[in-house]
């Protein structure tokens, strides 16, 4: 496992993390065994970075990362986000008390007195007009409740308006072989800033494995089968919002190209880790076999100019329509 400077924090994080939606909820049915089990193979391969969130399963993401945290003696950072406990999405939602009390809740989860790293999570574009948050997190952070903050986002603008506010770390942002328009103007710009930058959704919610088919199936409490159309949250969250026949297409069209020696996971992953503003990718992952697989993509040597030529060419042809100007 290799590792990337985070933001200037002064921490080194591996570049392969680990996203931890898929073990809270929305996902299916996973286990508490299965979930520890996959936390503990992350640990193994050299994951010291953990993204979650206070709505991943109720606190059930967060309270699964204070019992690895309690049986392993890794130094683990863990990130995670605030701001979706709002029954609607405003700014005036993002009050002090509202961000002191979810700041409480992550901490009781967590078993610590201080967060890592909290960010903002997709909060409304509007709030990037509005200092007055941001100086909320700074006195959360000069009390000594968080770290280091930073925000995860939705658009490409809300990460360029994020970096005009001088204390954010990082930026949290979806990108895979299926979204590049971030790494146009704000990677150079992330780059300059010393910002962080987090690739969440780098598979495409599975799809840059290679092991979905035109008829897979998931169950009802998997947002692949709720959200498909945006009905819950954004649609960009769910297949990185291309539609799921285009998408099945695109991966065949890939899979062509990816050397023997490679999973089609560790490819996906490989080629974000190719883009050096990256910090680390963050793939969810259910199961400790998926884990070791992920983490692979860190050992595995650089992708060949023309593999990473024909990702581009497939994206032009048969994705950047769909989502390019989107987000
Ligand atoms: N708004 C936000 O801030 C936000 C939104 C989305 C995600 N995130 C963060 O980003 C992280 C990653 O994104 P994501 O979890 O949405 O999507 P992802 O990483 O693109 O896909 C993860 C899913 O793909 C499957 N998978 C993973 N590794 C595999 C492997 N090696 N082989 C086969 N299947 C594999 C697993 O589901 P199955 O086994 O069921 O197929 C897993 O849950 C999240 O966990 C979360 O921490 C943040």
């Amino acid at each position: 496992m290799q590792y990337r400077p985070l933001g200037r924090t002064g921490w080194h994080v591996s570049e392969v993390s680990f996203g931890a939606w898929a073990i809270g909820g929305s996902w299916g049915q996973v286990s508490d065994d299965d979930a520890l089990a996959a936390l503990h193979q992350a640990v193994d391969s050299g994951v010291n970075f953990f993204d979650t969130a206070d709505v991943y399963g109720n606190g059930r993401s967060e309270q699964l990362l204070a019992k690895l945290k309690k049986s392993c003696q890794q130094e683990i950072i863990v990130a995670t986000k605030a701001g979706r406990r709002l029954p609607k999405q405003s700014v005036a939602g993002y009050s002090a008390a509202n961000l002191n009390a979810w700041v409480e809740d992550s901490l009781r989860n967590l078993s610590t007195d201080c967060l890592d790293l909290l960010q903002l999570h997709c909060p409304p574009t509007e709030l990037y007009e509005r200092p007055e948050v941001f100086e909320i997190l700074d006195a959360l952070v000069k009390f000594g409740k968080i770290r280091y903050y930073g925000v995860s986002v939705e658009k490409i603008d809300e990460a360029l308006k994020a970096m005009q506010f001088p204390n954010v770390q990082t930026v949290q942002i979806i990108f895979n072989c299926f979204r590049q328009r971030p790494a146009e103007q704000f990677f150079p710009l992330a780059k300059q800033n010393q910002v962080g930058i987090l690739a969440r959704v780098p598979l495409a919610s599975g799809l840059l494995t290679g092991k979905l088919r035109r008829d897979s199936r998931f169950p009802p409490d998997d947002h692949r089968n709720f959200n498909r159309h945006g009905q819950e949250f954004d649609v960009g969250e769910t297949f990185s919002g291309v539609d799921y026949a285009t998408g099945i297409e695109a991966v065949e069209e890939i899979r062509g190209f990816v050397p023997p020696a490679l999973t089609m996971s560790q490819f996906a992953l490989r080629w974000i880790l190719m883009f050096d503003a990256i910090t680390c990718a963050i793939p969810g992952g259910k199961r400790p076999e998926q884990v070791a697989d992920n983490c692979g993509a860190s050992d595995v040597p650089a992708l060949s100019d023309n593999a990473m030529a024909e990702v581009r060419r497939v994206y032009d042809r048969k994705i950047r329509p769909i989502v390019h100007q989107h987000w």
